[in-house]
């Protein structure tokens, strides 16, 4: 079998962990590729909400492996954090949960390079969750990381050199940091890894595959904050894109199956760079209040603007994206007029390609107005049920984007979910 991909389209936070959880039950194996713990994955049933930020949204499902790939960046305390805390809500997930030897490890003096990066930045930072992920991928590409293969070697000794390296470089900075702090469950945390099931996942996912397997990859952040693709440089430091599955698990790109793109039906952001169709009105407050849009991971307040189909269409173009997902149709419910942008003015130019920077010019959306629903949503079972003007604005979307619509969320619950 194939290597099915699910990935945010937009700037994060699209509702990927909630549709992990919900297509679980159709595959064996799922996977994370990419980012850390600056993810934050929320899945809800039965009464119950959890985030998930290192452990991939498959594992509520007892009966299915999950895999935290080579292209993700670990980090030991937050780790261990997560396992003990799913543990006292009844979870026992170890035995489920196989992790690469390849993953880099995340150090306390990552994250202190991190936040001491982001203050010298001043009004430019990038609004980082500041858990060292910048600072980890730079070290990954600059060959001195630490993986979590390390941990069942001589780690101490390698932690305690690229330690001295990084404290050099915190030098650099004008910035006091006390570093026992940081390091406060560290020892723990590899010890925790070292209790875990540690494998050459490469191996392992190829063999999966082999054996006619199904496997879900279950994509972090979103396309526009992709290292290569995204709104440089107010991105993360991976690639969120379907490529990064590939050189993130170690699978061929033939062997890539469906590409689910995520979205929600207006647009967030968190941290600082570009948006486009950002809404400083009450519009945006309101979406702000009807989405609860503050990171789960950081609890800041989410930037909150309408769907701009420019930059859903790159990444659909740059992710090869084969059915789409739509979420958070139901936060809508209110509005008389639902705003789509189907090009950008820059200098007076109409455009429908996404620029190389649309951070040092003035950008101002092109839109189209629809009516909007004015029907609760959340309680909906099947497509039969849609109101009118919700299948039209599904409709709209499908032309624009020349690929189907397959699912749509009503609500954060798994079962608040219409498949087409
Ligand atoms: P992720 O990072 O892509 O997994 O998304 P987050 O969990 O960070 O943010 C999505 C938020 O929207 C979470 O609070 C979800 O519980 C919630 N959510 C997901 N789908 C829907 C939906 O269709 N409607 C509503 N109202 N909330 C949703
Ligand atoms: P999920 O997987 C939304 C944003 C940060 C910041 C930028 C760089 O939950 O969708 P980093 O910590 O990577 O150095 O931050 O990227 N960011 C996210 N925004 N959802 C996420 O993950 C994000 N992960 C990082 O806010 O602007
Ligand atoms: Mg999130």
């Amino acid at each position: 079998m194939k290597v099915d991909v699910l990935l945010g389209l937009q700037w994060g936070d699209e509702g990927k962990g909630k549709v992990v959880d919900v297509l679980t039950p159709k595959y064996d194996v799922i996977t994370r590729f990419q980012g850390g713990p600056n993810a934050g994955h929320t899945l809800e049933f039965d009464n119950f909400k959890h985030v998930l930020h290192n452990i991939p949204s498959g594992i509520f499902h007892s009966d299915k492996v999950n895999i935290i790939g080579n292209g993700v960046v670990l980090d030991p305390i937050t780790f261990k954090k997560e396992i003990d805390g799913l543990k006292e809500k009844g979870f026992d997930i170890l035995k489920n949960l196989h992790i690469s030897k390849k993953a880099h490890l995340i150090l306390p003096t990552h994250r202190i390079l991190d936040a001491a990066s982001e203050a010298s930045k001043g009004k430019t930072k990038i609004g980082s969750t500041l858990k060292g992920i910048g600072p980890t991928y730079m070290d990954k590409t600059g060959r001195n990381g630490l993986r979590v293969g390390d941990v069942l070697t001589n780690f101490e000794e390698k932690y305690e050199a690229l330690k001295a390296k990084h404290v050099e470089m915190l030098k650099m900075y004008d910035f006091e940091y006390n570093i026992e702090e940081f390091e406060a469950g560290l020892q723990e945390g590899i010890e925790c890894l070292r209790n875990c099931i540690l494998i050459d996942s490469e191996h392992a996912i190829n063999k999966y595959i082999k054996e006619e397997k199904t496997i879900l990859a279950e994509g972090a952040q979103g396309t526009l904050l992709d290292i290569d693709f995204g709104s440089y440089p107010f991105v993360t430091s991976s690639n969120t894109i379907c490529a990064g599955a590939c050189t993130g698990m170690g699978v061929a790109p033939n062997k890539i199956g469906e590409v689910y793109g995520i979205f929600k039906a207006y647009c967030t952001r968190v941290g600082s760079g570009p948006f486009p169709t950002e809404l400083f009105d009450e519009t945006g407050e309101e979406i702000r209040k009807a989405g609860h849009e503050f990171g789960s991971t950081t609890g800041r307040p989410r930037r909150c603007g309408w769907i701009d189909l420019v930059a859903l269409k790159y990444a659909v173009m740059i992710n090869g994206v084969t059915q789409l997902i739509m979420t958070k149709g139901d936060v809508l419910s209110d509005f008389d007029t639902i705003k789509v942008a189907t090009a950008y003015k820059i200098d007076g130019v109409v455009t429908e390609e996404f620029p190389y920077d649309i951070n040092d010019c003035e950008v101002e959306p092109v839109y189209t107005d629809l009516p909007g629903w004015k029907k609760d949503l959340t309680g909906l079972k099947s497509e039969s049920e849609f109101p009118q003007e919700l299948s039209d604005y599904i409709s709209f979307l499908e032309k624009e984007l020349e690929v189907p619509i397959k699912i749509v969320s009503v609500g954060p619950d798994r079962d608040q979910t219409i498949v087409r």
